[in-house]
Protein backbone atom coordinates (compact mmCIF):
# COMPACT_ATOMS: atom_id res chain seq x y z
CA UNK A 1 0.00 0.00 0.00
CA UNK A 2 1.39 3.79 -0.49
CA UNK A 3 0.39 7.74 -0.69
CA UNK A 4 -1.19 6.81 2.76
CA UNK A 5 -2.03 10.19 3.78
CA UNK A 6 -0.76 9.54 7.32
CA UNK A 7 2.49 8.38 5.64
CA UNK A 8 2.65 12.79 5.03
CA UNK A 9 2.90 12.70 8.93
CA UNK A 10 4.96 10.11 9.62
CA UNK A 11 7.75 8.94 6.84
CA UNK A 12 10.82 10.62 6.64
CA UNK A 13 14.15 12.07 8.23
CA UNK A 14 12.85 15.47 8.94
CA UNK A 15 12.44 16.95 11.97
CA UNK A 16 8.49 16.98 11.62
CA UNK A 17 8.00 13.10 10.94
CA UNK A 18 10.47 12.61 13.96
CA UNK A 19 7.82 14.77 16.14
CA UNK A 20 5.02 13.29 15.41
CA UNK A 21 6.40 9.65 15.05
CA UNK A 22 8.08 10.61 19.12
CA UNK A 23 4.83 11.73 20.16
CA UNK A 24 2.49 8.93 18.50
CA UNK A 25 5.03 6.21 19.41
CA UNK A 26 4.38 4.80 22.94
CA UNK A 27 4.44 1.28 22.34
CA UNK A 28 3.04 1.02 18.83
CA UNK A 29 5.83 -0.86 16.92
CA UNK A 30 7.92 0.78 14.06
CA UNK A 31 6.10 -0.73 11.45
CA UNK A 32 3.32 1.60 12.13
CA UNK A 33 4.57 4.93 11.12
CA UNK A 34 6.35 3.11 7.97
CA UNK A 35 3.79 4.56 5.90
CA UNK A 36 2.72 1.15 4.98
CA UNK A 37 -0.09 0.61 7.32
CA UNK A 38 -3.14 2.75 7.42
CA UNK A 39 -3.95 5.13 10.06
CA UNK A 40 -7.63 4.44 10.86
CA UNK A 41 -9.76 6.71 13.39
CA UNK A 42 -12.53 5.11 15.18
CA UNK A 43 -15.29 7.84 16.00
CA UNK A 44 -16.51 7.38 18.85
CA UNK A 45 -19.80 9.78 20.34
CA UNK A 46 -20.04 7.58 23.73
CA UNK A 47 -20.17 9.22 26.63
CA UNK A 48 -21.87 9.19 29.98
CA UNK A 49 -24.24 12.05 28.75
CA UNK A 50 -25.15 10.23 25.78
CA UNK A 51 -27.01 7.13 27.56
CA UNK A 52 -27.91 5.35 24.59
CA UNK A 53 -24.16 5.25 23.38
CA UNK A 54 -22.66 4.53 26.59
CA UNK A 55 -21.68 0.88 25.24
CA UNK A 56 -19.94 2.16 22.47
CA UNK A 57 -16.64 1.90 23.80
CA UNK A 58 -17.10 -1.83 23.99
CA UNK A 59 -17.93 -1.70 20.32
CA UNK A 60 -14.94 0.59 19.55
CA UNK A 61 -12.37 -2.13 21.15
CA UNK A 62 -14.07 -5.03 18.58
CA UNK A 63 -13.49 -2.12 15.54
CA UNK A 64 -10.17 -1.72 17.32
CA UNK A 65 -8.95 -5.84 16.96
CA UNK A 66 -10.55 -6.01 13.24
CA UNK A 67 -8.01 -3.35 12.04
CA UNK A 68 -5.37 -4.40 14.12
CA UNK A 69 -5.68 -8.06 12.69
CA UNK A 70 -6.43 -7.10 9.07
CA UNK A 71 -3.14 -4.53 9.30
CA UNK A 72 -4.19 -1.02 9.98
CA UNK A 73 -3.60 0.95 12.89
CA UNK A 74 -6.47 1.92 14.95
CA UNK A 75 -7.00 5.05 17.10
CA UNK A 76 -9.72 6.09 19.18
CA UNK A 77 -11.24 9.38 18.47
CA UNK A 78 -13.76 10.88 20.83
CA UNK A 79 -15.76 13.25 19.19
CA UNK A 80 -19.45 15.26 20.28
CA UNK A 81 -21.76 12.82 21.49
CA UNK A 82 -25.63 14.44 22.05
CA UNK A 83 -28.20 12.63 24.49
CA UNK A 84 -31.37 12.99 22.94
CA UNK A 85 -33.91 13.37 26.29
CA UNK A 86 -30.71 15.18 27.92
CA UNK A 87 -29.53 18.20 26.39
CA UNK A 88 -30.75 21.64 26.39
CA UNK A 89 -32.80 23.74 24.74
CA UNK A 90 -32.73 20.64 22.08
CA UNK A 91 -29.82 18.23 20.37
CA UNK A 92 -30.73 19.52 17.10
CA UNK A 93 -29.19 22.55 17.55
CA UNK A 94 -26.05 21.13 18.00
CA UNK A 95 -26.07 18.78 15.33
CA UNK A 96 -24.36 21.17 13.05
CA UNK A 97 -21.74 22.06 15.93
CA UNK A 98 -20.98 18.46 16.47
CA UNK A 99 -20.27 17.28 12.79
CA UNK A 100 -18.46 20.65 12.42
CA UNK A 101 -16.11 19.61 14.94
CA UNK A 102 -16.05 15.67 13.53
CA UNK A 103 -15.26 17.35 10.18
CA UNK A 104 -12.54 19.05 11.47
CA UNK A 105 -11.16 16.68 13.87
CA UNK A 106 -10.74 13.75 10.65
CA UNK A 107 -9.37 16.54 8.79
CA UNK A 108 -6.35 18.14 10.75
CA UNK A 109 -5.43 14.38 12.18
CA UNK A 110 -2.98 11.84 10.57
CA UNK A 111 -5.71 9.23 9.50
CA UNK A 112 -6.55 7.45 6.27
CA UNK A 113 -10.14 6.32 7.02
CA UNK A 114 -12.49 6.14 9.72
CA UNK A 115 -15.24 4.08 10.86
CA UNK A 116 -17.61 5.92 12.53
CA UNK A 117 -19.85 4.41 16.24
CA UNK A 118 -22.84 6.71 16.86
CA UNK A 119 -26.52 5.71 17.74
CA UNK A 120 -28.83 8.28 19.43
CA UNK A 121 -30.52 10.22 17.22
CA UNK A 122 -27.98 12.93 16.40
CA UNK A 123 -25.01 11.13 16.26
CA UNK A 124 -24.98 9.10 12.99
CA UNK A 125 -26.40 12.15 10.89
CA UNK A 126 -23.47 14.03 12.58
CA UNK A 127 -20.65 10.94 11.60
CA UNK A 128 -22.29 10.81 8.06
CA UNK A 129 -22.63 14.83 7.21
CA UNK A 130 -19.04 15.06 8.63
CA UNK A 131 -17.59 12.38 6.93
CA UNK A 132 -18.70 13.24 3.62
CA UNK A 133 -17.13 16.65 3.89
CA UNK A 134 -14.23 15.31 4.46
CA UNK A 135 -14.19 12.38 1.76
CA UNK A 136 -11.79 10.03 3.43
CA UNK A 137 -12.94 5.84 3.20
CA UNK A 138 -15.84 5.78 5.98
CA UNK A 139 -17.93 3.07 7.28
CA UNK A 140 -20.50 3.21 10.00
CA UNK A 141 -21.08 0.72 12.91
CA UNK A 142 -24.92 1.55 14.49
CA UNK A 143 -24.75 1.13 17.84
CA UNK A 144 -27.89 -0.74 17.69
CA UNK A 145 -31.75 -0.76 19.91
CA UNK A 146 -31.81 -1.48 23.30
CA UNK A 147 -34.16 -4.88 23.86
CA UNK A 148 -37.61 -4.31 24.26
CA UNK A 149 -39.13 -3.14 27.85
CA UNK A 150 -41.76 -4.53 29.34
CA UNK A 151 -44.71 -3.19 31.29
CA UNK A 152 -47.61 -5.06 33.06
CA UNK A 153 -47.82 -8.20 30.77
CA UNK A 154 -47.26 -6.00 27.90
CA UNK A 155 -44.69 -4.24 25.67
CA UNK A 156 -43.08 -1.14 26.14
CA UNK A 157 -41.41 1.15 23.72
CA UNK A 158 -39.35 4.16 24.83
CA UNK A 159 -40.60 7.29 23.21
CA UNK A 160 -44.42 6.45 22.07
CA UNK A 161 -45.48 4.66 24.99
CA UNK A 162 -44.40 7.88 27.26
CA UNK A 163 -46.24 9.67 24.59
CA UNK A 164 -49.40 7.32 25.25
CA UNK A 165 -49.14 6.82 28.69
CA UNK A 166 -48.82 10.47 30.04
CA UNK A 167 -51.91 11.50 27.36
CA UNK A 168 -53.61 8.54 29.68
CA UNK A 169 -52.51 10.39 33.06
CA UNK A 170 -53.59 13.65 31.46
CA UNK A 171 -56.88 11.88 29.88
CA UNK A 172 -57.24 10.26 33.73
CA UNK A 173 -57.74 6.95 32.49
CA UNK A 174 -54.21 5.92 34.45
CA UNK A 175 -52.78 7.08 38.16
CA UNK A 176 -49.84 9.01 38.10
CA UNK A 177 -48.35 5.90 40.78
CA UNK A 178 -48.56 3.90 37.68
CA UNK A 179 -46.87 6.00 35.38
CA UNK A 180 -44.45 6.22 37.19
CA UNK A 181 -43.70 2.59 38.29
CA UNK A 182 -43.25 2.20 34.55
CA UNK A 183 -40.28 4.12 34.76
CA UNK A 184 -37.86 1.37 35.46
CA UNK A 185 -39.25 -1.07 33.07
CA UNK A 186 -38.67 0.89 29.40
CA UNK A 187 -34.95 1.19 29.29
CA UNK A 188 -33.59 -2.29 30.33
CA UNK A 189 -30.41 -2.62 27.97
CA UNK A 190 -27.72 -0.61 26.37
CA UNK A 191 -28.55 0.74 23.09
CA UNK A 192 -30.62 3.29 21.69
CA UNK A 193 -34.79 3.86 21.53
CA UNK A 194 -36.16 0.36 20.67
CA UNK A 195 -39.15 2.01 18.67
CA UNK A 196 -38.69 2.85 14.77
CA UNK A 197 -37.73 6.31 16.10
CA UNK A 198 -34.99 8.22 14.90
CA UNK A 199 -32.02 6.45 15.82
CA UNK A 200 -33.41 3.63 14.36
CA UNK A 201 -34.49 4.70 11.36
CA UNK A 202 -31.15 6.79 10.62
CA UNK A 203 -28.95 3.67 12.25
CA UNK A 204 -31.06 1.44 9.13
CA UNK A 205 -30.72 4.13 6.64
CA UNK A 206 -27.06 4.56 7.03
CA UNK A 207 -27.45 0.76 5.44
CA UNK A 208 -29.97 1.78 2.99
CA UNK A 209 -27.04 4.49 2.01
CA UNK A 210 -24.47 1.49 1.42
CA UNK A 211 -22.63 2.85 4.42
CA UNK A 212 -23.26 -0.21 6.81
CA UNK A 213 -21.81 -3.23 6.10
CA UNK A 214 -24.93 -4.99 5.02
CA UNK A 215 -26.89 -7.04 7.60
CA UNK A 216 -25.75 -5.08 10.62
CA UNK A 217 -28.02 -2.66 11.30
CA UNK A 218 -30.61 -2.82 13.59
CA UNK A 219 -28.59 -5.26 15.10
CA UNK A 220 -29.43 -5.14 19.24
CA UNK A 221 -26.97 -3.27 21.03
CA UNK A 222 -26.50 -5.99 23.50
CA UNK A 223 -26.16 -9.33 20.76
CA UNK A 224 -22.99 -10.20 20.43
CA UNK A 225 -23.40 -10.02 16.97
CA UNK A 226 -23.10 -6.27 16.72
CA UNK A 227 -19.27 -6.58 18.05
CA UNK A 228 -18.98 -9.73 15.18
CA UNK A 229 -20.18 -6.99 12.74
CA UNK A 230 -17.80 -4.06 14.42
CA UNK A 231 -15.18 -6.26 14.45
CA UNK A 232 -15.87 -6.97 10.66
CA UNK A 233 -16.09 -3.31 10.04
CA UNK A 234 -12.36 -2.95 11.75
CA UNK A 235 -10.79 -5.20 8.97
CA UNK A 236 -13.49 -3.90 6.08
CA UNK A 237 -12.40 -0.53 6.67
CA UNK A 238 -8.71 -1.20 5.98
CA UNK A 239 -9.81 -2.34 2.73
CA UNK A 240 -11.59 0.31 2.10
CA UNK A 241 -8.70 2.86 2.47
CA UNK A 242 -6.81 0.52 -0.26
CA UNK A 243 -9.54 0.89 -2.73
CA UNK A 244 -10.27 4.39 -2.10
CA UNK A 245 -14.14 3.75 -1.33
CA UNK A 246 -14.63 7.16 -0.21
CA UNK A 247 -17.95 8.61 0.67
CA UNK A 248 -18.54 10.24 -2.14
CA UNK A 249 -18.48 6.77 -4.08
CA UNK A 250 -20.84 5.09 -1.80
CA UNK A 251 -23.79 8.03 -1.19
CA UNK A 252 -24.54 8.92 -4.68
CA UNK A 253 -28.48 10.48 -5.79
CA UNK A 254 -29.12 6.19 -6.22
CA UNK A 255 -28.03 5.49 -2.55
CA UNK A 256 -30.67 8.43 -1.77
CA UNK A 257 -33.24 7.18 -3.50
CA UNK A 258 -33.03 3.74 -1.68
CA UNK A 259 -33.08 5.02 1.74
CA UNK A 260 -35.92 7.42 0.81
CA UNK A 261 -37.74 3.99 -0.22
CA UNK A 262 -36.36 1.97 2.70
CA UNK A 263 -37.89 4.91 5.16
CA UNK A 264 -41.47 4.47 3.45
CA UNK A 265 -41.09 1.08 4.18
CA UNK A 266 -40.08 0.48 7.67
CA UNK A 267 -42.29 3.48 8.79
CA UNK A 268 -39.73 5.90 9.57
CA UNK A 269 -38.86 8.84 11.20
CA UNK A 270 -39.70 12.30 9.52
CA UNK A 271 -36.79 13.30 10.93
CA UNK A 272 -34.81 11.19 8.28
CA UNK A 273 -35.89 13.69 5.83
CA UNK A 274 -33.39 16.62 7.07
CA UNK A 275 -31.01 14.47 7.81
CA UNK A 276 -30.76 13.06 4.42
CA UNK A 277 -30.99 16.31 2.44
CA UNK A 278 -27.92 17.89 4.84
CA UNK A 279 -25.88 14.69 3.99
CA UNK A 280 -27.33 14.90 0.33
CA UNK A 281 -26.50 18.81 0.39
CA UNK A 282 -22.52 18.21 1.92
CA UNK A 283 -22.10 16.06 -1.51
CA UNK A 284 -23.57 18.50 -3.60
CA UNK A 285 -26.69 15.62 -4.59
CA UNK A 286 -29.16 16.87 -6.25
CA UNK A 287 -32.10 15.51 -4.17
CA UNK A 288 -34.52 18.02 -2.76
CA UNK A 289 -37.40 17.52 -0.57
CA UNK A 290 -40.06 16.97 -3.68
CA UNK A 291 -38.29 13.74 -4.04
CA UNK A 292 -39.28 12.25 -0.69
CA UNK A 293 -42.79 12.46 -1.78
CA UNK A 294 -41.71 11.72 -5.70
CA UNK A 295 -39.85 8.66 -4.50
CA UNK A 296 -41.31 7.72 -1.18
CA UNK A 297 -45.00 8.37 -1.58
CA UNK A 298 -46.16 5.04 -2.79
CA UNK A 299 -43.77 2.97 -0.91
CA UNK A 300 -46.21 0.10 0.99
CA UNK A 301 -45.42 0.11 4.95
CA UNK A 302 -44.15 -3.33 5.50
CA UNK A 303 -42.55 -3.01 9.16
CA UNK A 304 -44.83 -3.20 12.35
CA UNK A 305 -43.03 -1.44 14.75
CA UNK A 306 -43.90 1.41 17.11
CA UNK A 307 -45.19 4.25 16.46
CA UNK A 308 -47.10 3.34 13.51
CA UNK A 309 -47.37 -0.41 14.60
CA UNK A 310 -46.81 -2.73 17.52
CA UNK A 311 -43.85 -4.02 18.10
CA UNK A 312 -40.20 -3.06 18.34
CA UNK A 313 -37.01 -3.33 16.88
CA UNK A 314 -35.72 -6.50 18.48
CA UNK A 315 -38.58 -7.98 17.05
CA UNK A 316 -37.81 -6.53 13.70
CA UNK A 317 -33.94 -8.16 14.13
CA UNK A 318 -35.89 -11.49 14.80
CA UNK A 319 -38.02 -11.50 12.41
CA UNK A 320 -35.30 -11.25 9.53
CA UNK A 321 -34.19 -7.86 9.90
CA UNK A 322 -33.53 -4.93 7.58
CA UNK A 323 -32.53 -6.64 4.36
CA UNK A 324 -35.87 -8.57 4.41
CA UNK A 325 -37.54 -5.55 4.17
CA UNK A 326 -35.46 -4.26 1.40
CA UNK A 327 -35.97 -7.65 -0.40
CA UNK A 328 -39.45 -6.92 -0.25
CA UNK A 329 -39.09 -3.52 -2.31
CA UNK A 330 -36.37 -4.70 -4.13
CA UNK A 331 -37.54 -3.39 -7.78
CA UNK A 332 -37.89 -0.18 -6.09
CA UNK A 333 -34.26 -0.16 -5.34
CA UNK A 334 -31.26 1.27 -7.65
CA UNK A 335 -29.53 -1.77 -8.45
CA UNK A 336 -26.25 0.38 -9.05
CA UNK A 337 -25.92 1.83 -5.70
CA UNK A 338 -22.97 0.85 -3.63
CA UNK A 339 -22.45 -0.67 -0.32
CA UNK A 340 -18.93 0.06 1.45
CA UNK A 341 -18.72 -4.12 0.72
CA UNK A 342 -17.84 -2.65 -2.20
CA UNK A 343 -20.63 -4.81 -4.13
CA UNK A 344 -24.14 -2.73 -4.89
CA UNK A 345 -26.96 -2.87 -2.04
CA UNK A 346 -29.39 -5.27 -4.27
CA UNK A 347 -26.55 -8.28 -4.20
CA UNK A 348 -26.83 -9.06 -0.12
CA UNK A 349 -30.67 -9.63 -0.55
CA UNK A 350 -31.04 -12.90 -2.20
CA UNK A 351 -30.54 -15.04 1.21
CA UNK A 352 -32.62 -12.44 3.33
CA UNK A 353 -35.89 -14.05 4.45
CA UNK A 354 -38.59 -13.19 6.67
CA UNK A 355 -39.28 -14.90 9.70
CA UNK A 356 -42.18 -13.37 11.31
CA UNK A 357 -45.15 -12.23 9.18
CA UNK A 358 -46.60 -10.36 11.60
CA UNK A 359 -43.70 -7.93 12.24
CA UNK A 360 -42.64 -8.20 8.82
CA UNK A 361 -45.21 -8.18 5.84
CA UNK A 362 -44.84 -8.88 2.70
CA UNK A 363 -44.99 -6.37 -0.33
CA UNK A 364 -48.24 -8.76 -1.65
CA UNK A 365 -49.52 -7.81 1.84
CA UNK A 366 -48.32 -4.46 3.22
CA UNK A 367 -49.34 -2.94 6.46
CA UNK A 368 -50.63 0.38 4.67
CA UNK A 369 -50.55 0.84 0.68
CA UNK A 370 -48.55 4.00 0.48
CA UNK A 371 -46.23 4.85 3.54
CA UNK A 372 -43.99 7.51 2.41
CA UNK A 373 -43.76 11.34 3.33
CA UNK A 374 -46.33 13.69 1.65
CA UNK A 375 -45.10 17.11 0.97
CA UNK A 376 -47.33 19.71 1.40
CA UNK A 377 -47.26 23.01 -0.32
CA UNK A 378 -49.94 25.85 -0.04
CA UNK A 379 -49.90 30.25 1.22
CA UNK A 380 -48.82 28.34 4.79
CA UNK A 381 -45.84 26.63 3.55
CA UNK A 382 -44.65 28.16 0.14
CA UNK A 383 -41.62 26.15 0.66
CA UNK A 384 -43.37 23.37 1.77
CA UNK A 385 -43.93 21.10 5.01
CA UNK A 386 -44.11 17.55 5.62
CA UNK A 387 -46.77 14.79 6.76
CA UNK A 388 -46.78 11.58 7.72
CA UNK A 389 -50.18 10.09 6.51
CA UNK A 390 -49.19 6.48 7.94
CA UNK A 391 -48.94 8.01 11.77
CA UNK A 392 -52.13 10.16 11.64
CA UNK A 393 -55.83 9.80 11.46
CA UNK A 394 -56.73 8.84 8.03
CA UNK A 395 -60.11 10.85 8.67
CA UNK A 396 -57.88 14.13 9.29
CA UNK A 397 -55.68 14.12 6.08
CA UNK A 398 -58.73 16.16 4.74
CA UNK A 399 -60.10 18.91 6.89
CA UNK A 400 -60.34 22.55 7.78
CA UNK A 401 -60.96 24.22 11.30
CA UNK A 402 -60.27 27.04 12.99
CA UNK A 403 -56.45 27.86 13.72
CA UNK A 404 -55.65 28.27 17.42
CA UNK A 405 -52.20 29.87 17.51
CA UNK A 406 -48.99 29.74 20.23
CA UNK A 407 -46.04 32.01 19.52
CA UNK A 408 -43.86 29.90 21.33
CA UNK A 409 -43.78 26.24 22.89
CA UNK A 410 -43.80 28.18 26.20
CA UNK A 411 -46.83 30.25 25.34
CA UNK A 412 -48.50 26.70 24.54
CA UNK A 413 -47.72 25.30 27.79
CA UNK A 414 -49.35 28.16 29.25
CA UNK A 415 -52.67 28.06 27.50
CA UNK A 416 -53.42 24.67 26.48
CA UNK A 417 -55.47 23.50 29.73
CA UNK A 418 -56.92 26.84 30.47
CA UNK A 419 -60.44 26.14 30.90
CA UNK A 420 -61.28 29.58 29.16
CA UNK A 421 -59.16 28.52 25.64
CA UNK A 422 -61.40 28.40 22.42
CA UNK A 423 -60.67 25.07 21.06
CA UNK A 424 -62.66 21.68 20.26
CA UNK A 425 -61.62 18.53 18.30
CA UNK A 426 -62.04 20.18 14.80
CA UNK A 427 -59.79 23.23 15.59
CA UNK A 428 -56.32 23.58 14.01
CA UNK A 429 -53.35 24.00 16.52
CA UNK A 430 -50.85 25.84 15.48
CA UNK A 431 -47.39 26.52 17.04
CA UNK A 432 -44.86 28.75 15.61
CA UNK A 433 -41.41 29.90 16.51
CA UNK A 434 -39.86 26.35 16.79
CA UNK A 435 -38.07 26.27 13.45
CA UNK A 436 -34.42 26.30 13.06
CA UNK A 437 -33.96 30.14 13.40
CA UNK A 438 -36.65 30.59 15.78
CA UNK A 439 -36.41 28.28 18.95
CA UNK A 440 -33.23 28.04 17.78
CA UNK A 441 -32.60 24.15 16.82
CA UNK A 442 -36.26 23.14 15.38
CA UNK A 443 -37.14 21.02 19.02
CA UNK A 444 -39.40 18.16 18.45
CA UNK A 445 -42.32 20.11 19.54
CA UNK A 446 -44.75 19.76 17.08
CA UNK A 447 -46.69 16.56 18.24
CA UNK A 448 -48.11 19.20 20.78
CA UNK A 449 -49.96 17.32 23.73
CA UNK A 450 -53.70 17.65 23.29
CA UNK A 451 -55.88 20.20 25.58
CA UNK A 452 -56.83 18.12 28.72
CA UNK A 453 -60.71 18.57 28.76
CA UNK A 454 -60.82 17.20 25.49
CA UNK A 455 -58.26 14.06 26.17
CA UNK A 456 -60.71 13.74 29.53
CA UNK A 457 -63.77 13.38 26.45
CA UNK A 458 -61.55 10.85 24.67
CA UNK A 459 -60.39 12.88 21.77
CA UNK A 460 -57.12 11.37 20.74
CA UNK A 461 -55.63 13.57 17.85
CA UNK A 462 -56.20 16.76 16.19
CA UNK A 463 -54.28 18.54 13.23
CA UNK A 464 -51.39 20.10 14.36
CA UNK A 465 -49.27 22.89 12.52
CA UNK A 466 -45.87 23.61 13.08
CA UNK A 467 -42.64 24.62 11.83
CA UNK A 468 -40.37 22.41 14.10
CA UNK A 469 -39.85 18.38 13.90
CA UNK A 470 -41.22 15.75 16.25
CA UNK A 471 -39.61 13.18 17.44
CA UNK A 472 -39.78 10.06 15.95
CA UNK A 473 -41.49 8.11 18.25
CA UNK A 474 -44.75 10.20 18.25
CA UNK A 475 -47.47 9.79 16.08
CA UNK A 476 -50.78 11.84 15.15
CA UNK A 477 -51.72 14.02 12.38
CA UNK A 478 -48.94 17.01 12.70
CA UNK A 479 -47.95 18.66 9.57
CA UNK A 480 -44.10 19.51 10.25
CA UNK A 481 -41.06 21.34 8.99
CA UNK A 482 -43.43 24.34 7.67
CA UNK A 483 -41.36 26.35 5.56
CA UNK A 484 -40.54 29.23 5.45
CA UNK A 485 -40.86 29.12 9.41
CA UNK A 486 -42.38 31.90 11.04
CA UNK A 487 -38.92 33.73 12.24
CA UNK A 488 -37.37 33.35 8.81
CA UNK A 489 -40.55 35.67 7.45
CA UNK A 490 -42.86 32.44 6.46
CA UNK A 491 -46.72 33.17 6.49
CA UNK A 492 -47.36 31.29 9.48
CA UNK A 493 -46.36 34.02 11.57
CA UNK A 494 -49.39 35.81 9.96
CA UNK A 495 -52.03 33.44 10.74
CA UNK A 496 -54.47 34.37 13.83
CA UNK A 497 -56.22 32.85 15.76
CA UNK A 498 -59.70 32.23 14.35
CA UNK A 499 -58.76 31.99 10.91
CA UNK A 500 -59.52 28.86 8.89
CA UNK A 501 -57.05 26.47 7.99
CA UNK A 502 -57.55 23.85 4.99
CA UNK A 503 -55.39 20.71 5.11
CA UNK A 504 -55.76 18.45 2.47
CA UNK A 505 -52.68 15.73 1.87
CA UNK A 506 -54.70 14.10 -0.87
CA UNK A 507 -54.25 17.34 -2.98
CA UNK A 508 -50.48 18.13 -0.77
CA UNK A 509 -52.46 21.79 0.15
CA UNK A 510 -51.87 23.30 3.06
CA UNK A 511 -53.71 26.79 3.36
CA UNK A 512 -55.10 29.45 5.35
CA UNK A 513 -58.15 30.47 4.07
CA UNK A 514 -56.71 34.60 3.28
CA UNK A 515 -56.50 36.12 0.05
CA UNK A 516 -52.93 37.05 -1.09
CA UNK A 517 -53.78 40.62 -0.64
CA UNK A 518 -55.28 39.61 2.76
CA UNK A 519 -51.94 38.39 4.01
CA UNK A 520 -49.71 41.02 2.21
CA UNK A 521 -51.60 43.55 4.51
CA UNK A 522 -50.73 41.82 7.86
CA UNK A 523 -47.62 41.90 9.49
CA UNK A 524 -46.51 39.94 12.70
CA UNK A 525 -47.92 40.68 16.16
CA UNK A 526 -45.44 42.26 17.88
CA UNK A 527 -45.71 39.50 20.93
CA UNK A 528 -45.22 37.29 17.88
CA UNK A 529 -41.85 39.37 16.96
CA UNK A 530 -40.74 39.25 20.57
CA UNK A 531 -40.84 35.55 20.85
CA UNK A 532 -38.43 35.20 17.30
CA UNK A 533 -35.82 37.46 19.41
CA UNK A 534 -32.16 36.04 17.92
CA UNK A 535 -29.60 35.02 20.67
CA UNK A 536 -27.15 37.50 20.82
CA UNK A 537 -24.17 35.21 21.34
CA UNK A 538 -21.73 32.33 21.10
CA UNK A 539 -22.84 29.29 18.91
CA UNK A 540 -26.68 29.92 18.93
CA UNK A 541 -25.76 33.19 17.33
CA UNK A 542 -23.48 31.89 14.60
CA UNK A 543 -25.95 29.09 14.19
CA UNK A 544 -29.03 31.47 13.79
CA UNK A 545 -27.23 33.79 11.31
CA UNK A 546 -26.07 30.85 8.92
CA UNK A 547 -29.09 28.30 9.17
CA UNK A 548 -31.04 26.74 6.41
CA UNK A 549 -34.78 25.52 6.08
CA UNK A 550 -35.61 22.16 7.16
CA UNK A 551 -36.04 22.11 3.21
CA UNK A 552 -32.80 22.23 2.83
CA UNK A 553 -31.86 19.86 5.76
CA UNK A 554 -31.16 22.82 8.30
CA UNK A 555 -27.28 22.70 7.89
CA UNK A 556 -25.09 25.73 7.90
CA UNK A 557 -24.78 27.40 4.42
CA UNK A 558 -20.92 27.65 5.32
CA UNK A 559 -20.97 23.83 5.95
CA UNK A 560 -22.83 22.60 3.12
CA UNK A 561 -20.42 21.61 0.56
CA UNK A 562 -17.12 19.33 0.71
CA UNK A 563 -13.78 20.33 2.65
CA UNK A 564 -11.45 17.32 1.37
CA UNK A 565 -8.77 15.88 3.52
CA UNK A 566 -6.32 17.79 2.37
CA UNK A 567 -4.78 20.10 5.07
CA UNK A 568 -0.86 20.83 4.32
CA UNK A 569 0.38 23.78 6.34
CA UNK A 570 1.25 23.40 10.00
CA UNK A 571 1.74 24.41 13.25
CA UNK A 572 5.89 23.19 13.29
FE1 LIG B 1 -31.29 8.22 22.31
FE2 LIG B 1 -33.96 7.85 21.73
S1 LIG B 1 -33.05 9.02 23.33
S2 LIG B 1 -32.23 7.18 20.69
Amino acid sequence: MSGLRSAEWYVGSGRNAYIHRAWMRRGLPASAFEGERPHIAIANTASDLVPCNMHLTEVARSVSHGVYEAGGVPLELPVPGLGETLVRPTAMLWRNLAAMQIEEMLRANPIDGVVLLGGCDKTVPALLMAAASVGLPALVVPGGPMISGSFRGRPLGCGTDVWKLSEDVRGGELSSEDFLSSESSMIRSKGHCNTMGTASTMGLLAEALGMVIPGLAGTPAPDSRLLEGAHASGRRIVEMVAEELTPQKVITEASIRNAIVALAAIGGSTNAVVHLLAIAGRLGLDVSIDDFDRIGADVPLLVNLQPSGEHLMDDLFRAGGFLAVLKEVRELLDPAALTVSGTPLVDHLESARIWDGDVISSRGEPLQERAGIAVLRGNLAPGGAIVKPAAATPRLLQHRGRAVVFDSIEDFHERIDDPRLEVDEDSVLILRGCGPKGYPGMPEVANMPLPRRLLEAGVRDMVRICDGRMSGTAYGTVVLHVTPEAADGGPLALVRTGDSIVLDVAARRLDVELSDQELAERTPSPETLAAFAAPERGWQRLYVEHVTQASTGADLDFLVGASGPEVHRESH
